[in-house]
């Protein structure tokens, strides 16, 4: 039988507190593997650590218990977040990039785990917020280090950390609150991931192609919708994001009271994110000022007063 390896890395093995969930291999060559850990057995960080020692960085699990690496993921941030584990900081932002990267491979593939991604996504989202507690400068690191082909991973990731930034200065406090505008935010664009790519690439678009983006926040909603993990502010997030402040947004052409205020936060967050990023449409970013002033000078889409206090952490008089 042939059987296929999946990579994990060396230090996150070292770091799990507990039984590991998976059989783990050494590669000894090409094509050559040694099982060096039974799934449930106990586990020695010193013998990974001695790999390590010798340069090994990488260990294998097998492909077919690859679905177990995210939920370990997951329980490593856990243990970090809880403070049992001595996880450095630098190798926390490597867990949280490699588990948003897994979430959103999943999302993207279409797979029925949603509920375990969301499950996984709120705990990125929980860790980031843990991280961002005294330094916002760590999740952007985050951001940076995402891969560069993921443009929706890096889009959300981004959108949910100025969200979250925006929403703090905002007042907004109770960490409930905080991490269901992050949750929603790194979802506000899920459904994207059913829409015809192509779409996203084209500089101009025909009546017909706008209309089919312009239903990614209904798909959304549909594809959160059995999930019992999600609630009524996430949902609320995904589906009023493109709703502006005068009331001719879409899909329902809300106006200012009756949108859900951490939804015209996160339409901020996303309006200046697609402004400072590459768009395949688009050939030039803009300067985070750039952005600013074409946000101001759209005059009814934003929430004037949120937009003020977005300006001013921006430009650094807040943080
Ligand atoms: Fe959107
Ligand atoms: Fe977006």
């Amino acid at each position: 039988m042939n059987v296929e390896f999946f990579p994990v890395t060396t230090k996150f093995i070292y770091y799990f507190k507990g039984a590991l969930p998976f059989d783990v291999y050494l590669q000894r060559s090409e094509g050559k593997f040694t099982k060096i850990y039974n799934k449930l057995a106990e586990h020695d960080p010193e013998q990974i650590y001695r790999y390590e020692n010798k340069d090994v960085s990488t260990l294998y699990i097998t492909q077919e218990e690859k679905h177990l690496y995210g939920s370990f993921l997951c329980k490593l941030m856990d243990q970090y977040t809880q403070g049992s584990s001595p996880i450095d900081k630098e190798k926390m932002l490597d867990i949280i990039k490699t588990s948003l990267e897994m979430t959103y491979e999943k999302i993207v593939a279409q797979n029925d785990e949603l509920d375990t991604n969301i499950i996984w996504a709120s705990q990125q989202i929980k860790s980031a917020l843990y991280l961002m507690q005294d330094d916002m400068s760590a999740a952007i690191e985050i951001f940076k280090n995402l891969s560069a082909d993921e443009q929706l991973l890096k889009h959300s990731y981004m959108v949910s950390i100025f969200s979250v930034v925006l929403a703090k200065n905002l007042g907004f406090s109770t960490e409930r609150n905080l991490m269901s505008i992050g949750l929603g935010a790194l979802l506000h664009d899920v459904g994207h991931t059913r829409i015809n790519e192509e779409l996203f690439k084209k500089p101009q678009l025909s009546s017909k192609e706008w209309d089919e983006i312009k239903d990614h926040p209904h798909l959304g909603l549909k594809i959160v919708d059995h999930i019992k993990g999600i609630s009524t502010d996430v949902r609320s997030i995904i589906i009023q994001h493109h709703e502006h402040y005068n009331g001719r947004g879409y899909p329902n052409r809300l106006s200012n009271n009756l949108i859900f205020p951490p939804a015209k936060i996160v339409a901020i967050a996303d309006g200046f994110c697609s402004f400072v990023s590459k768009a395949s449409y688009r050939e030039t970013t803009f300067t985070p000022e750039q952005a600013l002033t074409m946000m101001k000078d759209d005059i009814g889409h934003y929430d004037p007063a949120y937009m003020e206090v977005f300006k001013q952490v921006i430009q650094g008089k807040k943080k």
